[in-house]
């Protein structure tokens, strides 16, 4: 199949081009390479991509790509690309969510309608639609009253998205993911910032009291959800949640990384954030009945993977710094002093 992936230089987004150029699938794959977290981050999230003859990567914009044309021949679209987070988002920053996960969408919506090959339209939604769920597990009948700017504008995408299922019959399937972790994890999210600071032996930093929870995904889960999302009949025209089925604490998935690492790693507790719901926990019953879902990876093992990509992640920073370092020494005339030069 070829295969359209929005947001291809990010978390997600690479795993998944990985996963569907390992099955033998094309991938076209679009990155504007936002400032949410370092450009370098993302451009070594597809290293590996670009030495594919069946990936093509296009930096642009989604508001502003010509889309009908980068749409033409492709059937599964997986649509990533958002500004993420439920911290941020507020104030001025809104406006900033709005453009990438709105607008954003409803170009690309659009876009596919036109051009008529799309047999299946995959969104990338988030448990912050539910906000502060009143009954746990949650399942998808639940209200959606999100806390977060994010969330808002999570819960405008899947709207966009049904009105274009409704109203053009494109095949669209929404996949609300509940905390998804592995390695690439965003730099901003939790178990990212609890394993670098273990690497860097900093404390880590929790919002709040840490025994707020969280239904976790390992990042393997979630790309499986999506190629089963792209074939399974039944799921055209569904919202469906994809969770790990591990409800954790925040101070339990301290507990675990320090028996992995066999470090314990000190505490800093901040105040707690806006934005963030106390606890998250889904009923993927209708994930397992409509796509046969059932996630794999446990929470010891996807941390530890985690760690482990942190971990290689610094070294090779470190290394680039030092090749930097010393490549800038050699290129000195000796007269500028240095070691060499006194
Ligand atoms: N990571 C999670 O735990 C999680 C949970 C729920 C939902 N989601 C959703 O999954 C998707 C992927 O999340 P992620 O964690 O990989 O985020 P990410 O920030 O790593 O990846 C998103 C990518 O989209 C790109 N992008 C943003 N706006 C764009 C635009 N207008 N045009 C082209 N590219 C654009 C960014 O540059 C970025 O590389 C997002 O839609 C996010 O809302 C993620």
């Amino acid at each position: 199949m070829r295969c359209l992936i929005t947001g291809v230089a990010g978390f997600i987004g690479s795993h998944l081009a990985e996963r569907l150029l390992s099955e033998g699938h094309e991938v076209c794959g679009i990155d504007v390479f936002n400032d949410c977290y370092p450009r370098q981050v993302k451009e070594q999230n597809i290293e590996g991509l670009l030495s594919s003859s069946r990936f093509d990567f296009i930096e642009g914009d989604l508001l502003r790509l010509p889309l009908v044309s980068l749409l033409d021949g492709v059937d599964w679209v997986f649509h990533l690309a958002a500004r993420a987070g439920v911290r941020q988002g507020w104030g001025t920053e809104f406006g900033r969510y709005v453009d990438a996960n709105v607008l954003a969408t409803q170009r690309l919506l659009e876009a596919a309608v036109r051009a008529g090959n799309v047999r299946r339209f995959i969104c990338a939604s988030s448990s912050a639609v539910y906000g502060e769920a009143t009954r746990l597990p949650v399942n998808e009948m639940a209200p959606l009253r999100p806390v977060s700017p994010y969330g808002v504008t999570k819960v405008a995408t899947e709207q966009l998205c049904m009105l274009y299922h409704r109203n053009y019959g494109l095949p669209v399937v929404i996949l609300r993911y509940f905390t998804v972790y592995g390695p690439r994890q965003r730099p901003d999210m939790a178990f990212y910032r609890f394993c670098s600071a273990l690497v860097s032996g900093q404390p880590a930093h929790v919002y709040g009291d840490g025994l707020q929870t969280r239904d976790v995904t390992y990042v393997d889960d979630v790309v499986e959800a999506n190629l089963l999302a792209a074939t399974a009949p039944a799921a055209v025209g569904m919202a469906l949640n994809i969770a790990g089925g591990v409800r954790v604490s925040i101070l339990e998935v301290l507990d675990l990384l320090g028996e992995i690492s066999g470090a314990p790693l000190p505490v800093v507790f901040l105040d707690e954030q806006r934005g963030e719901a106390h606890d998250t926990f889904a009923d993927i019953s209708q994930a397992s009945l409509v796509l046969g879902y059932s996630p794999r990876v446990g929470l010891r093992e996807g941390l530890r993977r985690e760690l482990d990509y942190v971990i290689a992640y610094a070294r090779s920073l470190t290394s680039r710094l030092y090749q930097g370092w010393s490549l800038s020494r050699q290129d000195k005339p000796a007269t500028e002093g240095g070691e060499e030069g006194q």
